[in-house]
């Protein structure tokens, strides 16, 4: 797995030509790049905040960076936008590079920071106009704001937008001018489902219309519903880089068992661990983990892995509670990888 993924985070192209993503589009090969970012290094005094990042962004594809609080994901994008000098490494976006072509690499992307503090006081015209006036070329107004669902509220005040209004306009801002590359940090963190579902369909028509998107999320469904690939980052390194599917294919398993054991509490690491054995040996099962206060079992044949479950926990004299089936996750191949999960702190 790891071995894999290290190869097509160097530019190996094995995974890529044979990877359908998510969205059934077949892989392109690696003359396509309209990004390439090659050992990017970021440190603040002794601590290394991204640790020689690699990976290449297709022309048209939505590429998720993905990771937990702290991960390295907003600071591998602002170097790739040039709005962050790195320590080492470079990024070329569209063939130009950010430390000699700054200038340039400006005009062929749009920009959605993480925290965007926008003008309160000024209409959602007035401000879209401004952002236009920057560029020598930008798109029409009016027409932006009306594929962002704003034309109602184009002569309100900033300040009276909700907040999946208020990204829609940051996200309006950052495509003014007709950019090639889209960058997107978080933009549905905080907002409710249906906003979120919303900015989703406008991220997916984005890549509709050529753009190349480059997100960054913790919501792993929202990476795998919109990513054509996924780069799993922790800790300030790339562990993982491939399609969705592929992500969750490396687990080998299609469907997830979790339950809890409740006098689990009062073991010690031995008896979990003689017990995780035990589990580990039910048909089907590919991986036993034992978690803070659950197992789960990784199995391709759920019904005899559910059969035999219930003889071994008759057999052991465990009482378990709570039991669920599920379809394997992103998120189970970050904790597999890991040992934590993508929303602790
Ligand atoms: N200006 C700075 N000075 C010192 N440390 C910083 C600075 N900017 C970021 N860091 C640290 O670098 C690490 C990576 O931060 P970064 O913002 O890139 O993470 P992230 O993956 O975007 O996290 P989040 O999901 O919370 O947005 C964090 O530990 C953060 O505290
Ligand atoms: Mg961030």
């Amino acid at each position: 797995m790891r071995e894999q993924n290290e190869t097509e985070a160097a530019g190996g192209g094995a995974a890529d030509t044979e990877a359908e993503n998510a969205n059934g589009r077949q892989g392109q090969d690696s003359s396509d790049n309209i990004i390439e970012v090659r050992g990017l290094v970021k440190r603040y005094g002794t601590f290394t905040a991204v640790n020689g990042v690699h990976f290449q962004v297709k022309k048209g594809e939505v590429f998720g960076l993905l990771g937990p609080n702290g991960a390295g994901k907003t600071t591998t994008m602002e170097m790739i936008e040039g709005l962050r000098q790195p320590d080492e490494g470079s990024a070329v976006v569209a063939g130009y590079d950010t430390r000699t072509d700054l200038k340039k690499v400006k005009e062929v992307i749009g920009v959605q920071l993480q925290s965007t503090s926008l003008f309160e006081l000024l209409k959602v015209k007035e401000i879209t106009k401004m952002y236009a006036s920057f560029y020598d070329h930008s798109v029409p107004i009016e027409p932006l704001l009306e594929s962002m669902i704003l034309s109602e509220k184009i002569n309100d005040r900033v300040k009276n937008l909700s907040g999946g209004q208020k990204q829609r306009l940051a996200i309006a801002l950052a495509l003014v001018n007709d950019p090639q590359v889209v960058f997107l940090d978080e933009p549905t963190t905080g907002l409710d489902p249906q906003a979120r579902r919303t900015l989703w369909d406008i991220i997916l028509a984005m890549k509709e219309q050529g753009k190349t998107v480059v997100l960054s999320t913790h919501y792993m469904d929202e990476a795998h519903i919109l990513c054509d690939r996924i780069c799993l980052m922790d800790r300030g390194e790339v562990i993982a880089l491939d399609t969705p599917r592929n992500l969750v294919r490396s687990l080998e398993s299609e469907s997830a068992v979790e339950f809890r054991i409740p006098e689990q509490e009062q073991w010690d690491e031995e008896r979990k661990r003689r017990t995780l054995e035990q589990f580990q040996t039910i048909s089907g099962v590919r991986l036993a983990e034992c978690r803070k206060d659950s197992y789960v079992l990784y199995t391709d044949h759920l019904q005899s892995t559910l059969t035999e479950f219930v003889q071994k926990t008759e057999a052991l004299r465990v009482a378990f509670a709570d039991l669920q089936t599920r379809t394997a996750t992103l998120e189970d191949v970050f904790i597999h990888m890991t040992g934590r999960s993508l929303r602790e702190e």
